[in-house]
């Protein structure tokens, strides 16, 4: 099937005047402010459930008009994805493993009953967005423009069944330090009270409803005086399966690597994917496999352990500082980051930003 990727532009005179926007890049932070457009693709579909994808535009960046009985303000019928718009120094504009975050996406929206987008759709959209906005994309080095493809479920219907009527839609924002200022080691809780996902639920998808259940949880972190909560495998309560919103890897002593394995529960992250390929690259032995608590707590002390990191598109590399489970403090207050660490997020911001060579073909041009 011919995929029509046409887009018609609806544009704006600029909705943020150039000054504002130069005080808004000088620091963004993350997920504050939004650039003047946004790309839509609608999509129908019968009642057998055969549809098409049409009308792609690009409008001015604005509130969003839907029926009050839209499925996804119901039923959450909604899948999203993470990722980002680097500028180079000669001004050109790439971004990250898009293709990975097309298929990501398709495999979001089997599991959500949603419509898959092609690939060469979800690619032009970003094209589309980021060639209208260029100048929200951020010249200081580290920053990046984040995108936010999404798809909701918008046909007016209260019965329990996928939508016929879906948008998708990418809003950009300009991406500083996702938590706010310099790198710096971040404090874990452990939530011992709330699970992130079961077997056969939606964990491995990128769907709205999994960082709703995570909230609560976040909420009790930071009463603890941490930045992102751990989620525990609901099966065995001593195994570690990831942060709020991020990865988690371990690095060791002795040239190993280690992050929990993809059980279906975990989100299938892209930063993951090529942490792993960048760690084997530089010859640590990489492994995906069970980590537990004791591991974890027995390995920092025993010095086996030597960092911990979170890593995902928006929070890149982070270093972890303290894990709290309760009143067991693991790892020691105010350690500086790793490392191993430090040295492959460079590594990840380099090749992201055209300063290292891109070795396994990971940019592509927008
Ligand atoms: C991302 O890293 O892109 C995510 O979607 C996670 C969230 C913390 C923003």
């Amino acid at each position: 099937v011919a995929t029509d990727t046409h887009f018609a532009q609806h544009l704006s005179t600029q909705r943020v005047p150039a000054g504002k926007r130069e005080a808004i890049l000088a620091d963004p932070g993350f997920g504050n402010y939004f650039t003047d457009h946004t790309a839509i693709i609608d999509f129908s579909a019968d009642t057998s459930n055969v549809g098409n994808w049409h009308d792609a535009r690009v409008e001015p960046y604005g509130p969003i008009a839907l029926d009050p009985a839209a499925g996804v303000l119901h039923y959450g019928q909604e899948i999203f994805e993470g990722m980002k718009a680097y500028r180079h120094d000669d001004g050109s504009i790439w971004t990250f493993r898009a293709d990975a975050n097309a298929a990501r996406l398709n495999r979001s929206a089997i599991r959500l009953a949603l419509p898959q987008l092609p690939e060469e759709l979800f690619l032009e959209s970003l094209r589309q967005l980021v060639s209208v906005d260029q100048d929200w994309v951020p010249t200081r080095d580290g920053d990046s423009l984040y995108l936010r493809p999404f798809m909701i479920a918008t046909e007016a219907f209260l019965g329990v069944r996928p939508a016929r009527e879906v948008s998708f839609r990418v809003i950009a924002s300009p991406a500083g330090n996702y938590f706010g200022g310099e790198v710096k080691p971040v404090d874990i809780w452990v939530s011992r009270t709330y699970a992130r996902a079961g077997r056969g639920g939606t964990g491995a998808a990128k769907a709205g409803g999994n960082y709703a259940s995570s909230l609560v949880a976040q909420m009790e972190a930071e009463a603890h005086g941490c930045k992102q909560v751990l989620f525990l495998d609901q099966f065995n309560h001593n195994a570690v399966e990831e942060l709020g919103g991020m990865n988690v890897f371990f690095v060791f002593r002795d040239g190993s690597m280690v992050t929990p394995a993809l059980s279906g529960t975990i989100l299938e992250g892209i930063t993951r994917a090529s942490v792993i390929q960048l760690g084997r690259d530089r010859g640590l032995h990489v492994t995906e496999r069970t980590i537990t608590l004791d591991e974890w707590r027995d390995g920092i002390a025993s010095g086996e352990i030597t960092e911990v990191f979170a890593c995902g598109t928006a929070a890149v590399i982070t270093p972890i500082g303290q894990l709290r489970d309760g009143d067991e403090l693991i790892g020691a207050a105010g350690a500086p980051a790793g490392e191993v660490t430090m040295s492959i997020r460079s590594q990840l911001l380099g090749i992201q930003a055209g300063l290292l060579e891109d070795t396994h073909g990971w940019l592509t041009r927008l």
